[in-house]
């Protein structure tokens, strides 16, 4: 399995690394998005790569894109990533990249959750809400949420932490039109995938999806899709309420930073042979269960 840490294309402008995906510019209306190896946990990013993580989350995305096609334009190009840069770069890109429509990116990002956990689940106790949406009382942790919620958040500079906003907030940032159609679309989706995903084994807990504007202002889905690391997924059969379910994939990671005294800030200390192993393994047993089919190498 070919591991890559952090790209070198030289023949293409670098646009910037991000956690763990690598964008240049492909002319002026196109972008090269390259999938690394890195692993991100509680937002600090490991020195060591998962051999394979980003074909994985690449391949994650392909996937869903394909099936979800029919419900919103999305920004592939069909350009291959191959014949965009030079021929010693090809290793680097080869099942793990994207040649996207440079799009306009739509500053707030569409947080869909069908389950209630993490920050949803801590701003119910506080508040009998979630991001300013009355639910029933007495939800216990994890649990299925009567339908999906939209929650929005305002996509941060650089390095800073999204901020959750009402809908009211969206409406008043990108006009009240966008904001209903990004919505509609938004559980539209989740709710395409999560049904999808439930017939494989896979809860679908809560996502992000990012869309962006073409030049005739139409709305496209962009960035990555229903992948690891930007959805929860968590196996049916090990699913209950009432405790924080682990993640499909980061679990191993987590767990191990869990037994350190280590303030969850960078430097990341170094993993063990055999918690990548593991990560390694979870992350190839995610794409088979979802799509039936192994990591194309
Ligand atoms: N087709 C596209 N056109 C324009 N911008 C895009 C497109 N797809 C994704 N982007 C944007 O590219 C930016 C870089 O993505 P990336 O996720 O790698 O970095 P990041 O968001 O800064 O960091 P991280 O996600 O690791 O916290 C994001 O702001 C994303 O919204
Ligand atoms: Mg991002």
């Amino acid at each position: 399995m070919n591991s890559l840490y952090q790209s070198s294309i030289k023949s293409l402008p670098l646009l910037g690394h991000g956690k763990v995906r690598d964008n240049y510019a492909v002319g002026d209306d196109k972008i090269l998005i390259v999938t690394t190896d890195r692993l991100s946990a509680f937002d600090v990013v490991m020195n060591e790569p998962i051999p394979g993580k980003g074909m994985v989350l690449n391949q994650m995305s392909d996937f869903w894109f394909e099936k979800l096609g029919h419900i919103v334009p999305n920004h592939l190009t069909g350009v291959a990533p191959e014949s965009v840069v030079a021929a010693d770069e090809v290793e680097q890109v080869k099942g793990r990249a994207v040649v996207a429509k440079r799009l306009k990116p739509i500053m707030v990002e569409a947080v869909v959750r069908g389950y209630i956990i993490g920050s949803g689940w801590k701003d119910y106790q506080a508040t009998g809400s979630v991001c300013g949406i009355q639910l029933p009382a007495g939800l216990r942790q994890a649990e299925k949420l009567p339908e999906p919620l939209f929650t929005p958040a305002a996509k941060a500079d650089l390095g800073e932490h999204d901020e959750n906003i009402s809908f009211a907030d969206m409406e008043s940032r990108i006009g009240a039109e966008l904001a209903a159609k990004m919505r509609d679309i938004s559980i539209k989706l989740y709710t395409a995938a999560a049904d999808y995903a439930a017939t494989r084994g896979i809860i679908i807990a809560d996502t992000k999806f990012e869309f962006g504007l073409d030049e005739n202002g139409v709305m496209h889905l962009m960035d990555e899709v229903l992948t690891a690391d930007s959805s929860r997924f968590w196996p049916a059969d090990s699913y209950a309420p009432d405790m924080s379910p682990p993640s499909f994939d980061k679990q191993f990671v987590r767990d191990y930073l869990e037994t350190l005294d280590w303030g969850k800030t960078a430097p990341a200390p170094a993993l063990p042979a055999d918690v990548i192993d593991k990560t390694q393994a979870k992350y190839f047993e995610a794409i088979e269960r979802l799509t039936g089919q192994k990591l194309k190498a």
